[in-house]
């Protein structure tokens, strides 16, 4: 995309001759007769530079420059002052007014030409680290996330499964030590013994579920939000409607998993949270988005709350969602229940790669 130069002259000789130095620059070259165009032109184009003249009749060019800098969405915008006026007060008004760079008219072609082209690239320069930033500071969210999880998992290792372990042994143990144990006695502590093992086994299914869903792989998205849905609602007693879009087809993994994670988090959220009495799942598709949302009739929260709340669970939905270009959308408030959407664009990224 070409960058966008906004020139404010009132004099028609000064912008042809501006443009006429400009014009074979492939930038989109944007004109503003005087001070007050140049506000509302800027406000509506953004513009990626401002060449911007001092004298003017009505509002002068410093004025502008102070006004720009106070609209929030311009006061980055880097803005060249032009000036007849090469003296030491103009150019400390200038620099208080918030300019970046001057230069005398009659402007020497070259030299516009060149300060024009370093600017613009110092700026887009500066853009792209500020997204660089960003995306550093979501990876460090996502890695933060995925460290709690991995801690969830290492103590339910420890302290659920390996203290079922340790006692099926010491069962065991005990058993080899009373010999000869009457029959029926015997009998009694191995059927104890297969009913913990098969607690035991199905505690190990549902965290290594919770690693990764298996489910996913083999039987598909659909199935797997079903299913969910089905042992959420057997599970906590909460009637879950759940309505799949017939036209859904086999997503991508990275599509899949987004969706089953955020069906898995809004879902305990409700649970954990809301007091609902009833919830809605819906997953609805058009030629542009994917759309899972949870709906439910519980307490509701303001934005306050959730940014107070030290959960971690709708910061990593919103990050997931970012990192395909989605986003989360959420609407709430006290007693009205809680409506949360995940939003995902379709693209090549959306469909599972053919083998
Ligand atoms: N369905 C809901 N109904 C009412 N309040 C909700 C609901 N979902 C989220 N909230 C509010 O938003 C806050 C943030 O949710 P989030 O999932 O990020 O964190 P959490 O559930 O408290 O903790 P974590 O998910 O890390 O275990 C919650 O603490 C709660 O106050
Ligand atoms: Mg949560």
């Amino acid at each position: 995309m070409s960058s966008k130069v906004l020139i404010v002259d009132d004099e028609p000789t000064a912008l042809t001759t501006l443009e006429a130095i400009l014009s074979g620059e492939g930038y989109q070259l944007e004109y503003a007769a005087s001070g007050k165009i140049a506000l509302e032109k800027a406000e509506q184009l953004l513009p990626d530079l401002i060449l911007l003249d001092v004298m003017m009749p009505g509002m002068n060019g410093f004025e502008v420059c102070r006004r720009l800098r106070a609209t929030p969405k311009l006061a980055e915008v880097p803005i060249i002052i032009l000036t007849a006026l090469d003296d030491r007060s103009s150019r400390l008004q200038g620099i208080e007014a918030g300019a970046d760079d001057f230069l005398i008219k009659p402007v020497d072609r070259q030299e516009l030409q060149l300060r024009v082209r370093t600017i613009l690239r110092l700026d887009r320069y500066r853009t792209l680290s500020n997204q660089r930033e960003n995306l550093r500071k979501m990876a460090e969210h996502v890695v933060n996330a995925q460290e709690q999880e991995r801690k969830r998992l290492s103590r339910e290792l420890h302290d659920d499964l390996g203290q079922a372990l340790i006692a099926h042994m010491l069962r065991l143990q005990n058993l080899r030590a009373t010999t000869p144990p009457r029959v029926e006695d015997l009998h009694r502590e191995l059927d104890d013994l297969i009913a913990d093992t098969n607690q035991t086994i199905n505690k190990m299914r549902q965290l290594a579920q919770d690693i990764r869903p298996t489910m996913l792989d083999t039987l598909g998205l659909k199935t797997t939000l079903q299913n969910h849905c089905r042992e959420y609602s057997i599970r906590t007693g909460l009637p879950v409607t759940l309505e799949i879009d017939e036209k859904l087809s086999e997503l991508s993994d990275i599509y899949s998993i987004i969706l089953y994670r955020f069906l898995q988090e809004t879902l305990t959220n409700v649970i954990k949270h809301s007091k609902a009495n009833h919830v809605w799942v819906e997953l609805t598709l058009d030629e542009e988005e994917i759309t899972l949302t949870v709906q439910d009739n519980g307490k509701g929260f303001t934005m306050d709350d959730s940014h107070t709340a030290k959960g971690i669970g709708l910061m990593g939905l919103r990050e997931r969602l970012l990192l395909v270009g989605g986003n989360l959308v959420i609407t709430s408030a006290p007693s009205k229940g809680t409506i949360i959407s995940a939003h995902l664009p379709v693209n090549e990224k959306s469909t599972r790669e053919q083998v």
